[in-house]
């Protein structure tokens, strides 16, 4: 049964229940600091969260990136986390479809991701074996890094995602 929530940009006041629920959502990574190092620079990263009766319960962003030889406008997505208890009920889902919207009516022609390709299946990802993840990926994640395209006709493009600082981070990418 769908949970009743809306999607909105995020607001400073938000952080405290984003940071409140990323560690059950990632028992095994901390990925706090990256979310408050991507939410202090609002020029390259779109903050979204689902919001259950005024409270933050779901969370993504979507970095703006570049590809190296390229001018395709790019993103990333990720992280993406919903509040354990408000989980299987449509809400990561949701965000991430509002999400790719805001990313279409914004330009953007690519997103890339590194996660579950049977999650993001279902979005429209593909695996991705032109643009390459900004650090290399163990063999086993091949099939996890995956993109689609926002655009008819998109450009074809070849090599490097390129990120900000936020991302340039090795043990990012590492399993
Ligand atoms: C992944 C996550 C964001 C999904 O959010 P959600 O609100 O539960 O998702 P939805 O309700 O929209 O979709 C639920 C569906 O996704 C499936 N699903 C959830 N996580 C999945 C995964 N890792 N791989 C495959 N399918 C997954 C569920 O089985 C369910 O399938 P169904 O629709 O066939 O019943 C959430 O489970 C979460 O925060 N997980 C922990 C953090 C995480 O793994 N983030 C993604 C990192 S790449």
């Amino acid at each position: 049964m769908p949970t009743p929530h809306s999607i909105r940009e995020s607001q400073p006041g938000d952080l405290t229940a984003i940071e409140s629920f990323y560690p059950d959502a990632f028992p095994e990574e901390d990925l706090i600091p990256l979310v408050r190092e991507l939410l202090a620079d609002p020029a390259v990263a779109l903050s979204l969260v689902a919001d259950v009766n005024g409270q933050a319960v779901g969370h993504v962003i979507f970095t703006q990136c570049g590809v190296s030889g390229s001018t395709v406008n790019a993103a990333l997505l990720g992280p993406l986390a919903v509040a354990p208890a408000h989980q299987g009920k449509g809400i990561g889902s949701a965000i991430v479809q509002e999400g790719l919207r805001h990313q279409r009516d914004a330009g953007v022609e690519l997103v890339c991701v590194l996660g579950d390709p049977a999650y993001y299946g279902r979005f429209g990802f593909i695996r991705e074996s032109s643009v390459a993840p900004p650090y290399p990926l163990p063999t086993e994640w091949d099939s996890a890094w995956q993109s689609q395209t926002l655009v008819d006709n998109a450009p074809s493009c070849s090599g490097k995602l390129s990120v900000p600082p936020q991302w340039q981070k090795p043990a990012l990418w590492l399993p």
